[in-house]
This record gives C-alpha cells, sequence and structure tokens, in this order.
C-alpha cells in the first residue's frame, strides 16, 4: 500500500536529499540490498526534532548499518553523543565504517547484541530515543523509554503505519501485533503526548511529559 501518492512522494524524497558523499554512499548499498533504511525523508525530520529539543545523547534501538544515527549524529554536532545498537555483527562493523569516514568518530558507541539487554545496561537520561527494532518488540521499547528518556524528550519509533497492515484488524502475525499494540499503549499513555506522521512508513513522535 502506498501511504503516500508515489508523485508526491518523489517530490518529497527529492526535497530532502542532502548532498554528502557518505550517505549517498548509505543510500545506494541500501537499494541495491534492499536494506530499509529510513531515508531522507524520515532522515530530515530525525534531525529536526533533535535539534528542536537540543539534544545532546541519544539512543538508538536498532541502528542497522548507521543511516538514521548520520542524521542524528549531524544534529548533534559538534559534541553530542549516540548509543547506537544492532544485532548483527557484519552490520555492526559497517556502521562503523561509514559513521567514522562521515567525521563522527568519537561521538557514538556501537553496541552489538540485543537492544533491550544493551539497553538494560545503559544509564539515562536521553534526549531522543530512535525505536527501529523487530517489529513484535516494539511494546517493550516503551519501557526503555520510560526509564531511560528525560521529561521533554522525544521517543520516535519507525514503521508505525507497517505499510497499511495496521488496518488489517485480523493481522495476526507478531510484527503487526506489535506495531498495534505500541499504538495502543501510545494512545493510553499520560506520560506521553504522540503524533503519527504519515512519512514513509509512519513514524511516531512522543514526547515525555515534564
Ligand atoms: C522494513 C522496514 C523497516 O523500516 C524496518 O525497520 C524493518 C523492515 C521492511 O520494509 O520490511
Ligand atoms: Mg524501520
Amino acid at each position: 500500500m502506498d501511504l503516500v501518492h508515489p508523485e508526491i512522494d518523489r517530490h518529497l524524497g527529492r526535497i530532502a536529499r542532502l548532498d554528502d558523499p557518505v550517505l549517498a554512499e548509505m543510500e545506494a548499498i541500501a537499494s541495491a540490498e534492499h536494506f530499509p533504511i529510513v531515508g531522507p525523508q524520515v532522515g530530515r525530520l530525525l534531525e529536526v526534532l533533535a535539534r528542536a529539543v537540543g539534544a545532546r545523547r541519544v539512543l538508538e534501538l536498532g541502528s542497522g548499518f548507521g543511516y538514521s544515527a548520520f542524521w542524528l549524529l549531524r544534529a548533534t554536532s559538534p559534541s553530542g553523543t549516540a548509543d547506537l545498537t544492532d544485532g548483527s555483527n557484519e552490520r555492526a562493523l559497517r556502521c562503523r565504517d561509514y559513521l567514522e569516514r562521515a567525521g563522527f568518530g568519537g561521538r557514538f558507541e556501537l553496541h552489538e547484541g540485543d537492544a533491550f539487554e544493551i539497553a538494560d545496561r545503559l544509564t539515562g537520561p536521553y534526549d531522543l530515543i530512535l525505536n527501529d527494532v523487530d517489529k513484535h518488540d516494539y511494546p517493550r521499547a516503551l519501557d526503555v523509554a520510560r526509564r531511560l528518556l528525560r521529561p521533554g524528550g522525544l521517543f520516535v519509533s519507525d514503521n508505525m503505519l507497517w505499510k497499511g497492515k495496521v488496518l488489517d484488524s485480523d493481522a495476526g502475525d507478531p510484527a503487526t501485533l506489535g506495531v498495534v499494540e505500541l499504538t495502543r499503549l501510545l494512545r493510553e499513555a499520560r506520560d506521553f503526548e504522540t503524533a503519527f506522521v504519515p512519512v514513509r512508513d509512519g513514524l511516531s513522535v512522543s514526547v515525555r511529559s515534564g
């Protein structure tokens, strides 16, 4: 399902593009390998959100090979830091290589393994937490945000429309159920205010009450 009219989407993609050689390399690799990066539209939004809250410390649950981290590190330049997580050793190595070549060396820590086990060992407060883990685990990410996010900080989740599968009330697969459950939790949360944004595959942006 197209969430946004394809011509509008191409237009938004064009105007969001950032001219950077490492970013372009990541986009080309993602396209060639069909790896689901958030793309420039979401990247720009992440950067603006991080700058808007004056983020100095960010956490990613599910970093892939570092595409979204690129935008978040850009937003926290010159001295902000990012804790990044991914379950794949091969992706983590590529992530380090890309982000170092992009000039972010020394400002990120790459944690390899289960995002929730890693988060258990981290201490807050963070200014922004990006959730892009396996979708069946989405509800657990809200617990991490409750423990590690500062008041006024942002909890952002990717894929909150899950290619439109959230509309199928009969969908019983664990990924869709995880996204639907996080949606319900966010709507009922008294400690977060959430906007659902139909960019790319849907993004939720939740601000923690002060
Ligand atoms: C897909 C997209 C994502 O952004 C993600 O985090 C996981 C999977 C996908 O298109 O399958
Ligand atoms: Mg995603």
